[in-house]
């Protein structure tokens, strides 16, 4: 049987309608506009789009929006002033800096976003929000995990009991979906690179995540047959003649494990449009945490 196909389209666009919506509350009661900042250092060329489809999405949804754009051989000093500048900014109730930082910068990437205010924090990768999410009280959630579980809750697939396998163990995506995921009673294990005999334990899997950053990484004999599949990866392919800029593909050999799984996300299409929607919905929420 045919892996039911879990889109992401329709939920993305009803979590940005349910963002557009609150924005609006925030304008007529507080006279607040909810504003987004997002510090882009450098110019690899897949940050750029990460970029600009998330200053469209707050176009599209009534919220400010500034990108601050720094060049590669800018100071950590530097940054970090940028940073303390929109945390004291009235217009700007969310910050974001864009990852992996290039250059230098790549090895101070925690020490930078210490500084980012935690209540601004909208990508929910401050310690402080880490540390609230591993305690269970409410803060801001990493976007992407957040949006993988809205998503199994959406689709009706139970959690509560289930075994949950996450492959890859990312301060982005794995670690904040193990603490999502535990917080709907799941039974959560975490796989990475030095996990032996990885097939033997994503085989128990009744939610699978991959998270690895590696093309078509998960097979069909690493599948629970009917295990809800949920793929985070986007990679692209070497060019060929049907893909001249190279495929987009997911970490799950979608084409075979769609036969064995009982749901699966695709890529593109699946969980990618989901961060976006996410990170609106934690942009408006901390709008309505700082003005209410
Ligand atoms: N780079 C890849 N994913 C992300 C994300 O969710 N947030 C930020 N800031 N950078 C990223």
């Amino acid at each position: 049987m045919t892996a039911r196909i879990l889109s992401g389209k329709a939920f993305a666009q009803a979590l940005k309608d349910d963002a557009r919506a609150r924005a609006g509350r925030l304008a007529h009661e507080h006279h607040v506009t909810p504003g987004l900042a997002v510090v882009l250092v450098g110019a690899d060329a897949a940050s750029q789009v990460y970029v600009r489809n998330k200053d469209k999405a707050c176009a599209e949804i009534g919220l400010y929006s500034e990108v601050v754009r720094m060049p590669e051989g800018i100071s950590k000093q530097e940054l970090i002033k940028t940073i303390e500048a929109l945390n004291a900014s009235e217009k700007i109730h969310g910050i974001l800096v864009q990852l992996p930082l290039p250059g230098k910068l790549h090895a101070h990437e925690t020490e930078i976003l210490d500084h980012i205010d935690p209540a601004k924090d909208v990508d929910g990768f401050h310690p402080v929000n880490m540390g609230k999410l591993v305690l269970g009280i409410p803060g801001l959630t990493p976007c992407t995990p957040a949006g993988c579980v809205r998503m199994l809750e959406h689709a009706g697939i139970p959690m509560d009991g289930k075994r949950a396998v996450i492959v890859g163990r990312s301060n982005i995506v794995g670690k904040p979906m193990l603490h999502l995921l535990l917080a709907k009673n799941a039974t959560v294990t975490i796989c990475h690179s030095h996990t032996q005999d990885l097939a033997s334990i994503t085989r128990e899997a009744d939610i699978l995540v991959a998270a690895v950053g590696r093309p078509r990484f998960i097979t069909a004999d690493m599948v629970k047959p009917g295990a809800a599949v949920i793929d985070v990866g986007i990679n692209r392919l070497a060019p060929d003649a049907e893909h001249p800029r190279g495929k987009l593909v997911g970490d799950v050999d979608f084409d075979a494990v769609k036969e064995v799984a009982g749901a699966i996300t695709p890529v593109p299409g699946g969980v990618g449009l989901l961060t976006v929607a996410m990170l609106m919905q934690n942009v408006v929420h901390a709008a309505e945490m700082q003005v209410c």
